[in-house]
């Protein structure tokens, strides 16, 4: 009985000792997890911090760029501003000035008339040279000065747009250009021209540049000059083409520039303002204006007015 109660107790301590040492190392292992977390979670904190940083940064560096856009754009704001005065102070000049000069050169032309007509083959032939030289020159200025006031015009002196039958102009465009279509033989046609919203003198300017041009610059053969136009998206594109010298690819965008010419004045008569004021319509009109040609081979201008409602 004492033998077997000694047993038991054995055991017990065995199992006490046992289940001890169990309880040690679930401590011990309780202790690692509890540190390996606290140590990913100063990881996780660290890394939180950097985060922070990062978006600190981030956001300075926006704000930043955020005001020189800003500063940027006010300037650009005031150039553009700056420009557009310039540009309708110089537009204001040229008016003027061109405006003014007509005067006094229709009192040179009158009295050089006047001379021509009274003494004309009563002084020598020296003098009656000069005066034919002076008359011409008179003219040639007048010419340059009303093309000069035709362009200065465009932006400032502009009318409202409205409903224009581009077929009416285009018959106006014919009746103008009557005596050098007669002279040249030319034959100019047209397929079916819409109605656009614009300025009807601008919208007859710009035709009869582009087709007078056309009549113009023909070679050998007698003028051929067909307008048409087709809609394209919410733009008309119109057409003005030629059987004439064609254009060099190189002076392509170069010939819409003033007082630019390709040719001189005993070859080709005229003033280089034509395209430019083509041009000036154009962009009024919101639309853009282009050639394609090839030297020998006919020209075709081309230009588009955005489609939408009179004003
Ligand atoms: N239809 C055309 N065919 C060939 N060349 C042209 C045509 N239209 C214009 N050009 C060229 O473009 C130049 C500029 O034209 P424009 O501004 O109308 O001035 P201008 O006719 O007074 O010379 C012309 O001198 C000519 O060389
Ligand atoms: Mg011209």
């Amino acid at each position: 009985m004492v033998e077997s109660a000694s047993a038991d107790v054995t055991l017990l301590r065995k199992r006490l000792q046992r289940e001890r040492k169990a309880r040690r190392e679930a401590e011990q292992i309780a202790e690692r997890i509890t540190r390996q977390l606290y140590e990913s979670l100063s990881d996780v904190r660290e890394l939180q911090e950097a985060q922070r940083q990062l978006t600190d940064e981030l956001e300075r560096r926006v704000e930043e760029r955020t005001g020189e856009l800003a500063r940027a754009n006010l300037s650009l704001k005031k150039q553009a501003a700056e420009l557009e005065r310039s540009n309708l102070e110089l537009q204001q000049f040229a008016y003027i000035a061109s405006h003014d000069l007509q005067a006094p050169l229709r009192a040179i032309g009158g009295f050089v008339q006047l001379l021509r007509d009274t003494y004309s083959g009563r002084m020598d032939e020296q003098a009656d040279a000069w005066i034919a030289h002076t008359v011409a020159g008179v003219e040639r200025m007048q010419t340059l000065i009303r093309d000069l006031l035709a362009y200065s015009k465009i932006e400032s002196r502009g009318r409202p747009f409205e409903a224009i039958d581009s077929r009416e102009v285009f018959d106006q465009v014919i009746e103008g250009l009557e005596a050098s279509i007669r002279d040249s033989n030319a034959q100019v046609t047209c397929s079916e021209l819409p109605t656009v919203a614009g300025d009807r003198s601008q919208l007859l300017q710009l035709l009869q540049n582009l087709v007078g041009n056309a009549i113009k610059y023909h070679g050998d053969q007698p003028p051929r000059v067909h307008v048409s136009a087709e809609k394209k998206g919410s733009e008309w594109v119109f057409s003005v083409s030629d059987n004439g010298i064609g254009i060099d690819p190189k002076h392509y965008r170069r010939i819409f520039e003033i007082f630019r010419r390709l040719h001189t004045q005993q070859v080709y008569p005229g003033t280089g303002i034509g395209l430019a004021i083509c041009r000036r319509v154009v962009q009024r009109h919101g639309g853009r204006i282009w050639v394609e040609s090839e030297p020998g081979r006919g020209s075709t201008f081309v230009f588009s007015l955005p489609e939408r409602s009179t004003t």
